[in-house]
């Protein structure tokens, strides 16, 4: 089955929505006019809404059918701190905030799911759409199941969907296993003495102990962690002193460390903590060592991606449908819903060079609302396959 028609017969209106959300960008636990859109854009389709979930979430349930099985679907509606570049009539008009990540898209896509599938109502079971703030840097998926997003909806599986510049339109992609890594953030405060800087000895100096650390954590990834396996540590920031002949009280060193699996996760923190204050404790320094498990990593299960995969190829069919895709070592909050409850989370090609191969978060980057129809065909097909009609 390619596109489904009466998708396409909507793709308008669906670019219209597309271009008012990107056009009006809310950023985490703010998106209210979005939420709104979100809601009153349910209730026309004559679905149940439910709000205030992670303060401007909102999920919608539809019911087809006498089954008692439930499936969630989610989208984010969130936009990020950018100025954009971009000069087109659907340009952001809230100054330093854009939808560079192509949430609007996201959001655009499973409302035209919700509105063809409570016209259609060709599955027999529950739907939940599920429709999430702060994706980017504030969790907000963690906080909607904190909240209890599964207690209030139970489903047995969850589905995730992201656009992917440099992936060709049409074409879906996903893989079994980690799909995408974990995003933690670390932070050291490297406590010396300071002093003249001519006369060192009468000081405690912690810019050389900063240094040592920085190249110290490097050897984590290359001698701790299992050479088959991906990590990263990046240190970003280094703050420390204010002129030049002058040792400072303190250094603070800030950056992020990326993993697949969370044993890694705990063998990074371990690691970096141990080093940190072993070295600071070597040179008679005191190192204060932070590590936050940000986001977990997107790990896709393999009964859901097998599924998800099935329906995409029913979709845009089988050679465009790549179901082992390259990890990214970039996260993604859908993690947290992951970590809960099986599922499997997808790459929908969002197109590659002068069409919609801008990599997310540009300033030049903008969503191709040629692959709307083929997003909202993929939730359709999903929920078709998932719950078929008895
Ligand atoms: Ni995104």
């Amino acid at each position: 089955m390619p596109i489904v028609n009466r998708i396409s017969a909507f793709h308008q209106e669906m670019t219209d929505w597309r271009r008012d959300l990107h056009r009006h960008p809310e950023t985490a636990f703010e998106e209210f006019r979005t939420s709104d859109f979100v809601a009153e854009k349910l209730e026309q389709f004559g679905i149940e809404v439910h709000r205030g979930l992670a303060k401007t979430g909102v999920v919608g349930t539809l019911k087809a059918g006498t089954g008692n099985r439930a499936i969630g679907l989610r989208a984010d509606m969130d936009a990020l701190h950018i100025t954009e570049l971009n000069d087109f009539d659907h340009r952001s008009v809230n100054d330093g905030k854009m939808h560079a990540c192509g949430h609007d898209g996201h959001t655009t896509m499973l409302l035209g799911a919700a509105k063809y599938l409570s016209e259609a109502r060709d599955f027999d079971g529950t739907v939940h759409f599920i429709f999430q703030p702060a994706e980017e840097n504030e969790a907000g998926g963690r906080v909607m199941v904190q909240d209890g997003l599964f207690e209030l909806f139970p489903v047995e599986a969850v589905f995730g969907m992201h656009n992917m510049p440099g992936i060709e339109t049409g074409k879906i992609a996903a893989r079994v296993g980690p799909q995408m890594a974990s995003a933690d953030f670390f932070h050291l405060k490297v406590k010396g003495v300071g002093g003249h800087g001519a006369m060192p000895h009468l000081a405690a100096d912690p810019v050389v102990v900063a240094a040592e650390v920085v190249g110290a954590w490097q050897s984590i990834v290359s001698r701790r962690a299992d050479p088959i396996e991906s990590a990263v540590i990046s240190v970003t920031m280094i703050h420390g002193g204010d002129t030049t002949n002058v040792i400072p009280e303190h250094v603070e060193l800030q950056g992020t460390a990326r993993a697949f699996r969370p044993e890694m996760q705990v063998l990074i923190e371990e690691s970096m903590r141990r080093i940190a204050e072993g070295i600071c404790g070597a040179h008679g320094l005191v190192g204060e060592f932070t590590y936050e498990r940000r986001y977990p990593p997107t790990i896709n299960t393999a009964d859901e991606t097998g599924v998800a995969m099935a329906a995409a190829a029913n979709v845009v069919g089988q050679d465009n449908v790549d179901p082992n895709v390259t990890p990214v070592m970039g996260s993604e909050d859908f993690g947290w819903m992951l970590m809960e409850k099986p599922g499997c989370y997808v790459f929908v090609g969002n197109g590659t060079g002068e069409t919609g191969g801008c990599m997310v978060h540009n300033p030049n980057y903008d969503f191709n609302d040629e692959i709307l129809p083929v997003g909202a065909s993929y939730w359709a097909e999903l929920v078709r396959t998932v719950l078929p009609a008895a």
